[in-house]
């Protein structure tokens, strides 16, 4: 039993290690949808309120936050509604196609990879405005499930 104690030990900090790798933000990913957003999104999304052409990218974050639970889930169901929109894809409340429309085709493709890390940043942003200590007004609307 004494001989068994450390390993363990070992293999429950394996574990732990895994967890945390599994949850931490890459953030080379991060960065390079950020570019992306600078670069494509921005012209109709803005960051925060008020919006402009279509609903502010922290409230679509949220929005996805309310429907998901697991990041590659939703990360996934993100790249392809920003492929190929569709209103049966949307996970937003009916108001915003009703308002904003449905969002138009992008109008240059973007390379799979800039659409993996853009649909990254997405759903990362929220963990980021709305932690407890961090937390914008704007995130209360969200956390009201
Ligand atoms: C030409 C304007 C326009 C551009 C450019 C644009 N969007 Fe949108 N987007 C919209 C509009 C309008 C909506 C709201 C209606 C809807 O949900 O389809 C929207 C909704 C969304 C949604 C929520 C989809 C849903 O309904 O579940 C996501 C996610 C999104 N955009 C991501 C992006 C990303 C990422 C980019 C850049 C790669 C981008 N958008 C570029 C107009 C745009």
């Amino acid at each position: 039993m004494k001989a068994i104690l450390p390993l363990i030990i070992f293999l429950l900090l394996i574990n732990l290690n895994q967890l945390v790798l599994a949850t931490e933000r890459d953030q080379a990913l991060f960065n390079q949808g950020k570019t992306v957003y600078e670069k494509v999104c921005i012209t109709c999304h803005n960051y925060l309120p008020p919006p402009k052409n279509a609903p502010p990218m922290v409230g679509v974050s949220g929005h996805y936050h309310q429907t998901f639970t697991d990041r590659e889930q939703a990360v996934s169901h993100i790249a392809n509604f920003i492929q190929q929109p569709t209103k049966a894809k949307s996970k937003l409340p009916p108001m915003a196609i009703n308002t904003w429309g449905l969002m138009p085709p992008l109008a240059l493709p973007l390379a799979a990879e800039e659409v993996q890390a853009v649909s990254y940043w997405v759903w990362e942003i929220y963990n980021i405005e709305c932690t407890p200590s961090t937390k914008l007004f704007f995130c209360q609307h969200f956390q009201q499930k």
